[in-house]
C-alpha cells in the first residue's frame, strides 16, 4: 500500500483513522478488508462521481473479496431529502446487508451526509466508511460524524452524529474538480488557519498555489485541516462548546446562501463561507475586537486565491439588510433568540461570542450591503 498520511480522530472506542494520499480508491479494497475482515458493502454515490470513480472502487473491493452493491443517487443538494434517504435505505436493505456490513459513501458532502445518516439508522446503526471526492468533503464534512438531510424548513435539520469507522481521502480525485469547486473547498482549509492555527494560515499564504497544483502541498494542507478538525471534534464531539468554532464564517455565509435561494450558480457554500469569514473579521474590527490589519490580511489572501469577500461580489440582487438579519436569526446557531457568532481577536484567534447585539449586526449589514 502507498504511503498515505494518517490522521487519527481520538474518540475513544469510536476513534478512527483518516488516510490522505493518491491512489486510495485503488487501495480501498485492501485497506477496508484489513480493517473489517469478511464483510459485504453498499457503495452510495451520485451519477457524476459514479462516472469517474465507481468502477475502480468496485473492482478494488472485488479484488479484496468484498462484494459491493452500488446505490447511485442523483447529484446535487436535492438528494439530501427524505425521498433519497428512503431510496438509499431501501437499496441497502434490498442488498441484504447486515449491521456488521458497511456502507461506503463515495462522493462530496451531500452523499457523505446522506449515506452516513442512512448507515446510522439502518438496523439501528451500520458501520460506514467515508470516501470524500471533493476538497470540501475531504477537509470538513467527511470528518467528525455529522450526518443528515435538509427539510423544507431548513438545511441539515434532521440527522445524527454517527462517526465513520474509516476515512479514505484520495487526493488524486480532486484533479477532476472545477476550479470554482476547488476554490470553494479551499475556503474551509483557510478557515482552520483563521480559527486557531496562525502558522498554518501563514503557510497557506505562501503555499496556496502548490495546493491548487496538486502534489505534496495539497496532501499537507488536507492533512493539517483534518488534524485541526479532529482536534476540535475530539474535544467536543456533540457541539456543546468548542466545536462551534468550526462555524467561523458560516453564520453570515448561511444567511447569504439562504438569501440567494441556495442557487449554486450565484453562490456555492464555500464562497458563502469565504464572504462570511471576511465579514466576521470586518465585524470584529468594527466591534473593536481585532485590528483592521488582520481583516485586510484575510481579505487579501481570499482574493489572491480567487474567492469572493464582499456581499457585492454575489451576482444579482439580494434582499435588504433587515431580511439578511432575519436569515441570521433563523440559522441554527441562534440559541433561544440570542445571536451567536464566531468572532476573532485576529488571525488564528477566533472565539465564540454569545449575545451579540442584533442592532450592531444590522448596522454592520447596512454598511456592508451593496444596495
Ligand atoms: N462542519 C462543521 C462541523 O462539522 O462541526
Amino acid at each position: 500500500m502507498s504511503n498515505a498520511v494518517k490522521v487519527e480522530v481520538g474518540l475513544g472506542e469510536r476513534a478512527y483513522s483518516i488516510f490522505i494520499g493518491r491512489n486510495l480508491i485503488e487501495e480501498a479494497g485492501e485497506r477496508i478488508a484489513a480493517l473489517f475482515g469478511d464483510i459485504r458493502a453498499a457503495v452510495v454515490t451520485d451519477g457524476n462521481v459514479a462516472c469517474f470513480h465507481l468502477d475502480p472502487l468496485l473492482s478494488s473491493l472485488r479484488g479484496a473479496g468484498i462484494e459491493a452493491a452500488p446505490v447511485i443517487l442523483p447529484a446535487g443538494e436535492k438528494t439530501k431529502s427524505f425521498d433519497a434517504l428512503q431510496e438509499a435505505v431501501d437499496a441497502v436493505l434490498g442488498a441484504r446487508l447486515e449491521r456488521g456490513d458497511i456502507v461506503i459513501a463515495l462522493g462530496g458532502g451531500v452523499i457523505g451526509d446522506l449515506a452516513g445518516f442512512a448507515a446510522g439508522i439502518i438496523r439501528r446503526g451500520m458501520r460506514f466508511v467515508q470516501m470524500p471526492t471533493s476538497l470540501l468533503a475531504q477537509v470538513d464534512s467527511s470528518v467528525g460524524g455529522k450526518t443528515g438531510i435538509n427539510t423544507p424548513r431548513g438545511k441539515n435539520l434532521v440527522g445524527l452524529f454517527h462517526q465513520p469507522r474509516l476515512v479514505l481521502a484520495d487526493t488524486g480525485v480532486l484533479d477532476t474538480l472545477s476550479l470554482r469547486e476547488f476554490r470553494a473547498g479551499y475556503a474551509e482549509v483557510a478557515k482552520y488557519g483563521l480559527i486557531d492555527r496562525p502558522d498554518f494560515f501563514a503557510w497557506l499564504e505562501t503555499n496556496w498555489r502548490g495546493i491548487f497544483d496538486g502534489g505534496a502541498a495539497r496532501t499537507q494542507a488536507i492533512a493539517e485541516s483534518c488534524r485541526a478538525k479532529a482536534d476540535v471534534v475530539a474535544r467536543d464531539e456533540l457541539e456543546k462548546g468548542d466545536r462551534a468554532l468550526l462555524n467561523l464564517g458560516h453564520t453570515f455565509g448561511h444567511a447569504l446562501e439562504a438569501a440567494t435561494n441556495y442557487d449554486g450558480d450565484r453562490l456555492v457554500h464555500g464562497e458563502g463561507v469565504a464572504i462570511g469569514m471576511a465579514l466576521a473579521h470586518r465585524f470584529s474590527t468594527r466591534m473593536n475586537l481585532a485590528s483592521s490589519d488582520d481583516a485586510a490580511r484575510v481579505e487579501a489572501h481570499l482574493l489572491a486565491v480567487g474567492l469572493p469577500t464582499r456581499v457585492a461580489d454575489i451576482p444579482g440582487s439580494l434582499p435588504g439588510p433587515e431580511r439578511l438579519l432575519d436569515y441570521i436569526r433563523q440559522d441554527k446557531k441562534v440559541a433561544r433568540g440570542a445571536l451567536t457568532f464566531i468572532l476573532t481577536h485576529g488571525v488564528g484567534k477566533a472565539f465564540i461570542a454569545r449575545d451579540v447585539p442584533a442592532s450592531e449586526v444590522l448596522a454592520f449589514l447596512k454598511e456592508s450591503h451593496p444596495g
